[in-house]
């Protein structure tokens, strides 16, 4: 049965608008996939800590050799990636914060991306060091923007600096099959904010229906994709 994993990362509460596309798209992933799971983290209101040298030194040491003080320093980081090693599909709620991503996700990438586990090192393979270790996974970044036009041809585009970074890390650890799902003007309110939200509102409607990669897929028929709706 295909495995969702809900991430949120806004401070908001109700006002937040990723957390409420965020939660549509799961109740709709869940009607369409009966028998698929889901897990939560919310980072928004629980936020993870930065790394640290301890866990820096514990990193890059090889798990063999690594004592027991690091091996607790790297304790959440490893629990963060086994959940989304579990995982077939990853929706993130993810705010656009001072043109990019919020700190809080960062911190989040931070504690995921690792050597061994999410990504391979290897310094004498000089054409192609790097190899992502994740594979058959399908992203759904949510972000919401107080600012409109950052999207392709729009007037802010150049100012854009996280939808490029979240295609290149999650690239680098394998995550290739990423849409970001943008709603805009959260500053302007009114219908320029309400025109965005039921765009993307809809696009994410289209994806909760969508099969999973890998071997999963229950929706068999057409017929399904409709009545899961409802
Ligand atoms: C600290 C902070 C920085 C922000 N920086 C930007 C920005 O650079 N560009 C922009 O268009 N909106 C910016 N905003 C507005 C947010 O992107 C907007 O409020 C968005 O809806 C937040 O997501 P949420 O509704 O899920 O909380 C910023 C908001 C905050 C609190």
């Amino acid at each position: 049965m295909p495995h969702l994993l809900h991430i949120d990362s806004s401070p908001r509460s109700d006002r937040s608008h990723t957390r409420r596309l965020t939660a549509e798209f799961v109740q709709r992933w869940q009607n369409c996939h009966s028998g698929g799971t889901v897990a939560y983290r919310d980072i928004g209101k629980n936020p993870l800590p930065h790394v640290t040298e301890e866990w820096i030194a514990a990193a890059f040491t090889s798990p063999s050799k690594r004592s027991k003080a690091m091996q607790a320093a790297l304790q959440l980081s490893d629990d963060l990636v086994d959940e989304l090693l579990r995982a077939d599909v990853i929706v993130a709620g993810i705010p656009f914060y001072n043109f990019g991503m919020p700190s809080g996700f960062k911190a989040y990438v931070d504690q995921i991306v690792r050597v061994g586990r999410t990504f391979l090192f290897d310094p004498k393979n000089e054409e192609s060091p790097y190899t992502p270790l994740l594979q058959g996974k399908r992203m759904i970044a949510v972000v919401s923007r107080g600012d409109g036009g950052y999207g392709p041809g729009g007037r802010n585009e150049k100012h854009n600096h996280l939808d490029p970074h979240l295609r290149t890390v999650f690239r680098f650890i394998g995550i290739n099959d990423l849409e970001i799902v943008a709603a805009e003007n959260d500053e302007y309110g009114g219908s320029e904010l309400l025109t965005t939200i039921e765009i993307a509102r809809k696009r994410l409607r289209e994806l909760a229906t969508e099969e999973p990669p890998g071997k999963h897929g229950v929706l068999a028929s057409s017929s399904k994709k409709t009545s899961c709706f409802a």
